[in-house]
């Protein structure tokens, strides 16, 4: 009798609650640089943060509220920034470069050149969020928060090279249209 599979306990795009890591995010992690700083954009709970932490990476957390992840203030290698990402103001880590920038089910288009220049030299951009067609799931279904076709893909052209891209709806953990990428910085820096 063929084994049941064991449950996935990552979470795609879709799930922004409880601290269940992205399957994305939790593929690609171990490709980031050993040791290497990690930006969690937008963190919400901290489940990115939470997950590179315990990998041994320091890790910058940013978001407008930080109430997800005030039990990591104080703690070892986190970096808490409450910032408004969107408010026109110079990006809250401009000139600093990490090896891992982690971006999960959000979006700010206007911010894509700075996090494609935040990516340290061999280091990665593991982005996943919704997509056009989203709409026709649920929320967000506003176009400001849904990635274009190819739109990853164009973001990251010339700079960095896609190890992996996915454009496609997922059921799981409920029905969402999504685009993620895991892109290297493979310049000598
Ligand atoms: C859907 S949640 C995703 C959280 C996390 N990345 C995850 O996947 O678990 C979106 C996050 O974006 C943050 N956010 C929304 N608007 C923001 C803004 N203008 N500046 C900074 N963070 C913002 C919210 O506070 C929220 O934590």
């Amino acid at each position: 009798m063929a084994k049941a599979r064991e449950p996935d306990k990552s979470e795609g795009a879709g799930s922004h609650g409880g601290q269940v890591p992205s399957a994305w995010v939790v593929r690609f992690a171990p490709m980031v640089p050993e040791g290497g700083p990690v930006l969690d954009l937008a963190c919400g709970g901290g489940r990115h943060a939470r997950h590179f932490l315990a990998a041994g990476h320091p890790v910058t957390a940013i978001d407008i509220d930080l109430g997800g992840v005030a039990d990591l203030r104080g703690a070892g290698g986190i970096e808490l920034v409450e910032a408004d990402l969107e408010d026109g103001g110079p990006f809250p880590v401009a000139g600093r470069v990490f090896a891992g920038v982690v971006v999960t089910n959000y979006l700010h288009r206007p911010l894509l050149p700075e996090l494609v220049e935040a990516v340290a030299p061999g280091g990665l951009l593991i982005y996943e969020t919704f997509a056009v067609g989203n709409e026709r799931f649920g929320k967000p279904s506003n176009p400001n928060y849904l990635l274009e076709p190819g739109e990853l893909l164009a973001a990251v052209r010339g700079r960095l090279r896609v190890l992996a891209y996915e454009d496609l709806e997922v059921t799981a953990p409920r029905p969402a249209a999504v685009q993620r990428i895991a892109a290297r910085n493979e310049s000598a820096g």
